[in-house]
């Protein structure tokens, strides 16, 4: 399958490093020196700036700009692309109708562990393209469709910004082990070792039920545990996300 990607920063990077191998990758951007080093560091794609009036007919589009970009990128793009793949947080599928035009939409919630095909991507829009989307990005982890666009907004702030929350955790308890006397590298090899093991566990089981697992009476775990709760991480965590949810919503009101 040809796709198309718009737009060249992060998130483009990620999914374009973990479909590459299976997908045939063309990449329009407005910066030519970024396009030249992405070219450079990946020979097997093909880059190029985008064209005053770019013809999107038949192509399958992956939109990778930032929300507010959409505005001044749309008047670029001519014809109607086959499919529509956007990533914008925030952005509704009839605003990017009103702006893009394409025979069917989809919204994706990718994350950055795409580019280690390790990406959580949350989808919705077009039951046509379902299948297709489900399909490609399954290449680049796991994918889960969603019954509403309201359902995606929420995960977004859960999977699309949860890397952010995690090298937080993941920082402080580096700091932590440090700052009890262990050397920084051990300290970040030992967390990052930490991540690993946490993943088979969380993809089986409950996290309540973790936690009691490695809870013993009077132990480390419960003190360290109880340490967690005094700084209110819970709650953090739970705010973090109705809050990055609000701001999805707020996008969505300017969008
Ligand atoms: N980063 C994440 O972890 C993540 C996760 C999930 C979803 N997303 C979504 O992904 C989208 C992109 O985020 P990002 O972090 O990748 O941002 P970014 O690094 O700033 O990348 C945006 C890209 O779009 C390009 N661009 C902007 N306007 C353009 C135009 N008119 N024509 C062509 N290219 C244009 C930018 O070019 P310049 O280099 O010239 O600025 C840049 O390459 C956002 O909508 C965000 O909601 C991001």
């Amino acid at each position: 399958m040809k796709l198309t990607f718009i737009g060249n920063g992060n998130m483009a990077k990620a999914l374009i490093k973990g479909l590459m191998e299976t997908c045939t990758i063309e990449v329009l951007g407005r910066n030519e020196k970024s396009l030249n080093i992405l070219q450079k560091e990946l020979p097997q794609i093909i880059t190029r700036v985008i064209e005053d009036n770019e013809d999107i007919t038949g192509k399958n589009i992956i939109l990778c700009v930032k929300p507010y970009s959409l505005p001044d990128l749309a008047p670029k793009l001519s014809g109607i692309a086959n499919s529509l793949y956007s990533v914008l947080a925030g952005t509704s599928i009839e605003s990017l109708k009103s702006h893009i035009q394409a025979k069917n939409y989809v919204r994706t919630m990718p994350n950055l562990g795409a580019s280690y095909l390790k990406s959580m991507t949350t989808l919705t829009g077009d039951e046509e393209l379902k299948h297709h989307a489900i399909n490609i990005f399954d290449k680049i982890g796991t994918s889960l469709w969603l019954n509403s666009e309201n359902e995606l907004d929420i995960a977004t702030g859960v999977a699309g910004s949860g890397p952010a929350y995690l090298a937080l955790i993941a920082e402080s308890l580096a700091d932590g082990a440090v700052k009890a006397g262990l050397k920084r590298k051990d300290a970040q090899e030992i967390v990052a070792g930490l991540f690993d093991s946490f993943a088979p566990l969380i993809e089986n089981e409950n996290p309540a039920l973790i936690k009691d697992s490695v809870m013993s009476p009077a132990g480390t775990t419960a003190a360290g545990y109880a340490a967690l709760e005094r700084g209110n991480v819970r709650n953090a965590m739970i705010e973090a996300v109705s809050d990055a949810y609000a701001k999805a919503l707020e996008l969505k009101q300017k969008n």
